[in-house]
């Protein structure tokens, strides 16, 4: 048997990843600590229960990695899953990395590092995703209930990617094994963009006006803990918003277009997408 896993199947990429994949005919196991009861490829995996590793790498050959969401030391979990699955042959394992590195969260790095130096191992370093719009994401949510955005970011810009494109490159990479890849892509929309000018697409597109509120990185630590994140996690991604205000991360690439023969999506198109999304 062979086919592809795909951890954290039931989340924002993971999802789209299973449809895509299982669209193309590709045997596709969705994997996840609460899968889905009407899904009979689907798996419980848990990346804090190594017993349930095993068991949802049976038979695949293929993986789609999704790292422990909101964790400053994902190798911990990793590490041995990664060993794991080079004894059971998989042949290519593309890891969901993000384009924006933590400041305190070392094991990222070294863990996006051992994926590469894996045969077949490919990360996917992503923008900042465009759902990040869509609720139940803290930032929607914020801006459905109070028409703000609240950010350390400034006019800062960021290449916002739609997630719909990187699951399709993911599954560019995924559906045939055999095909050419580099160990490393960035993966971003067309062009960079700031919290301001999101905000005056919005209005353009939908005519909701929401205001962006200029807050500092400790402001929003704070917010991003009460928001349910862990300290730490919530301080680094706090932290992150520096990088993005000092234009540090105003990055773009092709990979979207090379991996997929389609260019990607601008945030103008994700936002008449979701027209739900912007009542008041
Ligand atoms: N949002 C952004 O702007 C952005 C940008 C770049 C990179 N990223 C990366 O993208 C990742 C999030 O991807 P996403 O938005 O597609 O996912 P998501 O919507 O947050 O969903 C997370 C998925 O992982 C599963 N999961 C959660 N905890 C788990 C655990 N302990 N063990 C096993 N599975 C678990 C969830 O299902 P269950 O709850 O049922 O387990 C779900 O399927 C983050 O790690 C982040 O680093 C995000």
């Amino acid at each position: 048997m062979s086919g592809v896993l795909v951890t954290g199947g039931t989340g924002t990429t993971g999802r789209t990843l299973v449809q895509v994949l299982r669209a193309a005919g590709v045997q596709t196991r969705a994997a996840s600590r609460n899968p889905a009861a009407a899904d009979p490829d689907a798996v419980r995996f848990d990346w804090n229960d190594p017993t349930t590793h095993g068991p949802a790498l049976d038979g695949m050959d293929r993986v789609f990695l999704l790292p422990p969401v909101e964790s400053v030391d994902p190798l911990q979990s990793v590490g041995p899953f990664l060993r794991r699955a080079q004894r059971a042959g998989v042949r290519r394992l593309v890891m969901l990395g993000s384009a924006l590195v933590l400041p305190n969260a070392p094991s990222a790095v070294e863990m996006a590092a051992q994926v590469r130096a894996q045969p077949g191992g490919v990360v996917l370093r992503s923008s900042g995703f465009m759902q990040n719009f869509l609720r139940p994401h803290p930032l929607a949510e914020h801006v459905h209930r109070h028409g703000e955005i609240r950010t350390a970011a400034g006019d800062g810009k960021l290449g916002w990617v739609d997630a719909r494109d990187l699951a399709a490159s993911a599954a560019a990479l995924l559906a045939d094994p055999g095909v050419d890849a580099r160990s490393d892509y960035l993966i971003t929309g067309p062009h960079g963009m700031s919290y301001p000018q999101a905000a005056e697409i919005i209005l353009a597109q939908t005519g909701r006006e929401v205001r962006v509120k200029r807050i500092t990185e400790k402001e929003q630590a704070a917010a991003y803990h009460a928001s349910g994140m862990p300290t730490d996690f919530a301080a680094a991604l706090a932290a992150v918003e520096r990088g993005i205000n000092e234009g540090r991360e105003e990055q773009v690439s092709t990979a979207v277009l090379e991996l997929t023969g389609r260019p990607p999506r601008a945030f103008s198109e994700f936002v008449s997408d979701h027209p739900h999304e912007w009542t008041q």
